[in-house]
């Protein structure tokens, strides 16, 4: 049988914070309650995502839980990371790194930004970062992005990262009561030298790439 070599990701252990241009990406603490509360609580932010808005308890509860995790050493774990402005020390967001097989080298991420904090790339640039995380740290042969078609600042954030558009799932999600057209993104390992630069609109795919 012919096979592939292949290098299985064994984990990933981000040195803190994670530095991008204008950003700082850390775990969350209890200090970033009210700020995660100023945009989670939010029922517009909230729409094309899987949590409903939250409330403090709720928050508080994820901090001791899923958000308390720092580091990726198995399938199945997800690192959720703050966005911190560099300049002011304001967390505008969270980006979140699944880490969804160790065979196949599979992980998925995820991106929310307050919206007083919108238009001003921080998210793109985020998640820029944990691909660099996902690929270039933890070994990460593909990585995904699932987002509802109605979404459109989400699809636009994945094809400037330089995400293909692999597929276009009509209907195939019943999402807080109505049908979900599901548009799902990847990038290969092979293809994110091409996009490791810093993000911009010249490093953007079109839908049809
Ligand atoms: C999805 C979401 C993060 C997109 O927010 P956003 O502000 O459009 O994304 P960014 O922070 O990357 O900013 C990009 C915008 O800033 C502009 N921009 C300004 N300076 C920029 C820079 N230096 N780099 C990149 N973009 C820049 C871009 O042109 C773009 O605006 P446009 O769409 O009008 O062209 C936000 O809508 C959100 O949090 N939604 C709710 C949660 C959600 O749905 N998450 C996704 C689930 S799949």
């Amino acid at each position: 049988m012919i096979g592939v070599s292949v290098h299985l990701p064994s984990a990933l252990r981000p040195g803190y914070p994670v530095r991008t241009e204008r950003l700082l990406l850390r775990p969350l603490t209890v200090d970033d309650v009210d700020a995660l509360l100023a945009y989670r609580s939010r029922p517009d932010v909230c729409r094309y995502v899987p949590f409903e808005p939250m409330t403090r308890e709720v928050i508080d509860q994820r901090l001791a839980t899923a958000w308390a995790n720092t580091e990726l050493t198995d399938e199945g774990q997800a690192l959720t990371l703050g966005i911190q402005l560099a300049g002011t020390g304001d967390l505008v967001g969270d980006v979140v790194l699944f880490w969804h097989s160790r065979e196949h080298g599979g992980g998925e991420i995820g991106w929310v930004v307050n919206p007083d904090f919108g238009g001003h790339g921080y998210a793109t640039e985020a998640a820029h970062a944990l691909l660099r995380l996902g690929f270039d740290e933890l070994g990460l042969h593909r990585i995904i992005a699932r987002i509802d078609e109605r979404n459109e600042p989400s699809a636009k954030l994945a094809q400037r990262l330089g995400m293909r558009q692999e597929a276009r799932l009509v209907h195939n999600e019943l999402f807080k009561g109505e049908w979900s057209t599901e548009l799902d993104f990847a990038m290969l390992a092979d293809e994110w030298p091409a996009y490791r630069g810093a993000p911009d609109s010249r490093g953007a795919r079109t839908v049809r790439d």
